[in-house]
This record gives C-alpha cells, sequence and structure tokens, in this order.
C-alpha cells in the first residue's frame, strides 16, 4: 500500500463508517459497525499497520490524519451509543407506563346462603335468650331416630317411603334434627336448654314446596316446672324477633309421638297482619311443630318424669327463608344460580 491509497482508503472510510454507524438500530448493529470500522481486520487498520513502510513525511502526515479519523468515528459510535439507550429505555418505559387515573377493578365478594343467614338468624334469637348449640350426627341410628323418641317399630314414618337408609343395618339419614334431643339429655343432667341446627333428609319428591335434603332447628328445654305458658311465651318471643314486635302467634293440636300435648304453631303474617293475602293465604304463616316433651322420652333418656317437664319444638328452616325472604320456589335455595344468591350479598354477620 502506498500513501496515496492510504489517503484514499482513510477517506472512503470515513465516509463508509460514518454512515454505517448513522444507520445502526440497534446496540448489536452497533457493535458490529465498531467492529467494521475500526477493528483489527477493517481497512482502517490496515492502513495504520502500512504507515510503519512509509517515509517519514507521509508516515506523519498519515499518522495524524489516521487518529483524526478514529477520534471522529469514535465520537459518532458514543453518540449513536447515547441515542440508542435513551430510545431503549424510552420504550422500556412506554411498554410499563401505569395510568393510575383508571378506575380499579373490583374483587367481586360471595355472599353468605340465604339458608345459613336465615339458620343464623333464628340460632342467635335463641342464643340471646340463654339456649346452647347442640350437634348430631347426620347418620343416626335407629335408637336416636325412633325409638328413644317414642316413633314404635310399626310407626308409619318409619317405613322406607319417608326415610332414607343406608347400608348398614340400623342407621339411616335422620328424618328430623329431634335425634339431637335425644343426645343431649343422654348426656347432659337437667337443666337443658339448647337449640340444634342441622341437615335433615326424607325420600320425598322434590317440588316447589318439598326438598329430599332440608335443613331444620330443634329446640329443647327441660327443667323443674316447665309449663306449656313456657312454651308459648318463648315461641312469641322467637316469632316477634324474627318478624316483629306485632306478631300473634297462634297454636292448634297437633300429634308427633315425641310430645303430648304436640300443636302446630302459625305466627300472623307480618305482611297483611292476619287479614290474609299473597304471602300467608289465610294471615297465618304455619312456622313449626312443638309440644310438651312426652314422659317416655324422658325417661327413655334417663330422666325422672316426677320432677321433670320439657317442651320442644322442630322448625323448618327453608319454610322460614321463603316467608321472609318472598322466595316462592324451594329449589331455588340448592339450585345455585348466581343470580338469586347474588341479592343476598352483604346480609348476614
Ligand atoms: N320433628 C318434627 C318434624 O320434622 C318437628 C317437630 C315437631 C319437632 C314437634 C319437635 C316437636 O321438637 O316437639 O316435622
Amino acid at each position: 500500500m502506498d500513501p496515496q491509497e492510504a489517503r484514499r482508503i482513510l477517506d472512503e472510510e470515513r465516509e463508509r463508517g460514518l454512515s454505517m454507524i448513522a444507520s445502526a438500530d440497534s446496540s448489536e448493529a452497533l457493535d458490529a459497525a465498531k467492529v467494521g470500522v475500526l477493528g483489527r481486520k477493517s481497512r482502517f487498520s490496515q492502513v495504520q499497520r502500512a504507515l510503519g513502510s512509509f517515509d517519514p513525511e507521509d508516515r506523519k502526515r498519515l499518522g495524524m490524519a489516521a487518529n483524526e479519523l478514529r477520534e471522529a468515528l469514535q465520537s459518532a459510535l458514543d453518540e449513536r451509543s447515547r441515542a440508542l439507550a435513551g430510545a431503549e429505555q424510552a420504550r422500556l418505559l412506554e411498554g410499563d407506563r401505569i395510568d393510575v387515573t383508571l378506575p380499579g377493578r373490583r374483587l367481586r365478594t360471595g355472599s353468605l346462603h340465604p339458608l345459613t343467614i336465615v339458620e343464623d338468624e333464628m340460632v342467635g334469637i335463641f342464643t340471646r335468650m340463654g339456649y346452647r348449640v347442640e350437634e348430631g350426627p347426620e347418620i343416626e341410628d335407629d335408637w336416636h331416630n325412633f325409638e328413644a323418641l317414642n316413633i314404635p317399630p310399626d310407626h308409619p314414618a318409619r317405613t322406607m317411603k319417608d326415610s332414607l337408609y343406608v347400608e348398614i343395618p340400623g342407621f339411616l339419614l335422620r328424618t328430623e334434627t329431634s335425634a339431637v334431643q335425644i343426645r343431649t339429655m343422654e348426656s347432659q343432667d337437667p337443666p337443658v336448654y339448647i337449640v340444634a341446627p342441622g341437615r335433615t333428609y326424607r325420600r320425598e319428591a322434590v317440588d316447589a314446596t318439598h326438598l329430599s335434603v332440608f335443613h331444620q332447628v330443634e329446640g329443647l328445654a327441660v327443667d323443674e316446672g316447665i309449663s306449656f305458658a313456657d312454651l308459648k311465651g318463648t315461641l312469641e318471643t322467637f316469632a316477634r324477633a324474627l318478624f316483629g314486635p306485632d306478631r300473634r302467634v297462634r297454636m292448634n293440636p297437633d300429634y308427633f309421638p315425641f310430645v303430648e300435648p304436640g300443636c302446630q304453631v302459625a305466627v300472623s303474617c307480618f305482611k297483611c297482619d292476619g287479614t290474609g293475602c299473597a304471602v300467608c293465604g289465610n294471615g297465618w304463616i304455619e312456622l313449626l311443630g312443638a309440644g310438651m316433651v312426652h314422659p317416655k322420652v324422658l325417661e327413655n333418656c334417663g330422666i325422672d318424669a316426677e320432677r321433670y317437664t320439657g317442651f320442644a319444638f322442630g322448625i323448618g328452616v327453608e319454610r322460614v327463608a321463603m316467608v321472609r325472604h318472598g322466595v316462592s320456589d324451594m329449589r331455588m335455595f340448592v339450585e345455585g344460580d348466581v343470580r338469586f344468591l347474588q341479592q343476598f350479598q352483604g346480609a348476614g354477620a
């Protein structure tokens, strides 16, 4: 290479290098451009290596030109590198941008099931009167579900038609929470004041007013000197707490094997106050069964029926929830339709 050619290469490399640097659109492309214009195999380096073979004057002149070119290319590289880094940063920032003025996304909260709400409400009324909560098993034995409740072996309630039996002989899905009365009296001496909420099962055709799996709240009070008047007062207090202070309670004779006398209890309608409307029909809402605990039941549990008396009652939770919330079909409680369940959002504890 002679000095003339070196000069020409330096001029060409200035033009080619600056345009390569200017068109590098990423830091990788810029690194490649740097190797191409100033790297060991670049034409610029070839010129530098040739300088030693030139005479002193050319060496000095072209050496200066080469230095000047290297500085120019280097400063173009630096400037381009800063520009690319700035653009990169701007792109990252743009991608991460958060609009703090957007309204937040609200989490959808669930709600308690309407039956849970009503059951809690009913149990709460009794616990505030001093009752304790008891529970019993849903798979019950013959003794607790029937025998001890004075339901003899030939009683129609025992037939396969009404009860759901399990494969273990002598066991069935409890048909009423009354079974918990027996378990409680067997294990505790009077005075006993308990409520027993829970699930019950019957071999029942499901329709608008019947489910085969449903809920009851059972109540039992056993003490010295308990009378029918105590039962009436307790149920009046309950009905007024649930449906309003003006409610009246009506008791009609009814038969349940485990009470004597037994009655069907209705409350005057909270909508029409007893004159008759779409909620109640004839002015009264039938709420529950109740009565004075049969002496045989007390004795079956080892309680002295001469000394102690008691009353008991059993309330259908679905029934109360239906009148309370104007639900016309009991099946709504088990269908899991969110549009139905959502209406109870925020209700209950
Ligand atoms: N166990 C009855 C039923 O399922 C309801 C009932 C009636 C419970 C009278 C009682 C009672 O404790 O005394 O229909």
